[in-house]
């Protein structure tokens, strides 16, 4: 029963699918290499896994409109992490504990066990007393088709922990035990906790992992854990905290007692869309995270949630980073080395110097691109550089490196007439000697890395396609640019 009413839903959403997905591979602004959904509505990124030869990548997706909705999990695959194929549907909400009044099956994660893929999942479901959130389980033999876990739910809401606000299980091994971390709110404070399992059926609560004392938000969405070097990290994304989109602590953890010790704190990226990320682990021991380019807090104010709402899909993921503990404790976001597979028509040059008249950048077509370059500090005495990127038709985006005061800054205001908005971050810039700068453009998305990977902003802008052009400039004195390189994308 359980099962043919979960594929009678994968059924009839997998035909809207085949339906629209012509008409919405034509829209102009669909991403050229970032993952995005067939058609509708993409939230997070679920269940990351490498599992028999490929990497698989689910996610929250609403198949019907470009709007967030009752909650499906789509599938996708890629052996490279750069093409990716699609599967059908993986999860439907179907029982009375995930498919009531606009719940479904929300965020969560997998794991292998005995050959067969566990996707754990909050069910969320709302019987007319507000929404009630527990974690489930579906269990797949091929990696495509799921079964929903007879016994469900597996872990009801602890007390004290607000119903609606008890979800996004993230499941790993150590030994021979299995735990989980789950995002949760108390007393109007964000929280992670900690469970664990030696079957993964029956779960026992730990401890909290960690908890807001104010500064991070009423409420930890996707929690993930894990071990980086000798440390351990918790990733979340708070909600109610201001301009935080995802936070990470690092720190020492205690299986025993399930008590996590941070010391360290940041952000994972500054810009308005880096939101939910979660991680996998590639068959060479390096840890990648991939999030949703998009963030709850300031989408919804604007009118028809976004201009690719028009074009019938909405929601992409942000280019996947590697993660690495950097030397003084912090961490560094890493776009995945696999990218220079797709690069295209290279341009290089030695050194560049900028003055305060505009320089145009040659990078591909402009649209689609990828850029790396140094500031020689030693040979730079300007106080600030600026940067335009996706510029014509009167618009552009403009990226300011203030190195007097010492701040970065992407102001989208002018974009593309829907954006708005200026995320800014403190430039550390710990080696004086030099600032790196990498960047990633795509069709609707720009993502600017410095400071050695630590000073991130992941910002969509919807550009058309005659804002092609890119120059830069100095003000107050000269800058030295060194080891220019940029690629068509
Ligand atoms: C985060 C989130 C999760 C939830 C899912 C619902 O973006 O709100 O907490 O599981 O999205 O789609």
């Amino acid at each position: 029963m359980t099962k043919l009413l979960m594929n009678e839903k994968i059924a009839k959403a997998q035909k809207e699918i085949d339906d629209k997905k012509k008409y919405v591979e034509n829209g102009k602004m669909r991403q050229h290499y970032h993952l995005m959904p067939q058609c509708g509505w993409m939230n997070d990124p679920n269940g990351l896994i490498y599992f028999k030869g490929q990497y698989h990548v689910f996610y929250q997706t609403n198949p019907y409109s470009g709007f967030w909705d009752s909650m499906h999990w789509g599938h996708a695959v890629s052996k490279d992490l750069l093409h990716w194929e699609y599967l059908p549907l993986a999860l439907a909400p179907s029982e009375v504990y995930d498919d009531f009044q606009k719940g479904g099956c929300f965020s969560g994660s997998a794991i292998e066990h005995d050959g067969k893929m566990y996707l754990f999942y909050t069910g969320t479901a709302n019987h007319g007393h507000g929404n009630v959130q527990t974690q489930c389980l579906a269990i797949s033999e091929d990696g495509i088709h799921f079964e929903k876990y007879t016994g469900n739910p597996l872990i009801t809401v602890p007390e004290g922990i607000e119903p609606d606000s008890f979800r996004d299980p993230k499941v790993w091994k150590h030994e021979e035990k299995y735990y989980m971390v789950i995002g949760g709110s108390r007393n109007h404070r964000g929280l992670a906790l900690i469970f664990e399992s030696e079957d993964l059926y029956h779960w026992n609560y730990l401890n909290v992992l960690s908890e807001s004392r104010g500064e991070w938000g009423f409420m930890w969405e996707c929690p993930d854990f894990y071990p980086l070097g000798d440390k351990y990290v918790l990733t979340f994304s708070p909600m109610g905290s201001g301009d935080h989109t995802s936070a990470y602590l690092v720190g020492d953890f205690d299986y025993e007692t399930g008590r996590f010790d941070s010391h360290v704190s940041g952000e994972m990226d500054w810009g308005f869309d880096y939101y939910a990320p979660q991680s996998i682990v590639t068959p060479d021991g390096r840890r990648l995270v991939i999030s949703w380019a998009n963030e709850w807090e300031w989408m919804p104010l604007f009118k028809d949630w976004g201009p690719t709402y028009q074009e019938g899909w909405c929601g992409f993921f942000n280019l996947i980073r590697e993660v690495k503990l950097g030397n003084d404790g912090t961490l560094q976001f890493v776009p995945i080395e696999e990218m220079k597979n797709i690069r295209e028509d290279g341009f290089c040059q030695e050194e560049m110097l900028i003055t305060e008249d505009p320089k145009q950048l040659k990078a591909g077509d402009g649209i689609s691109f990828e850029m790396k370059f140094v500031f020689d500090l030693k040979k730079t005495d300007a106080d600030s550089i600026e940067m335009k990127f996706r510029c014509g038709d009167g618009k552009e985006t403009c990226c300011i490196f203030d190195l007097k005061n010492g701040e970065l800054s992407v102001d989208r205001q002018n974009s593309d007439g829907w954006s708005t908005g200026v995320s800014r971050s403190v430039l550390l810039v710990n080696d004086k000697s030099e600032l790196d700068v990498h960047i990633f453009s795509d069709q609707s998305s720009l993502e600017i890395f410095t400071d050695q990977y630590r000073n991130n902003h992941s910002n969509n802008i919807f550009a058309g396609d005659q804002q092609n052009q890119l120059s830069i400039s100095a003000h107050g004195g000269k800058a030295v640019i060194r080891n220019y390189e940029s690629y068509k994308l």
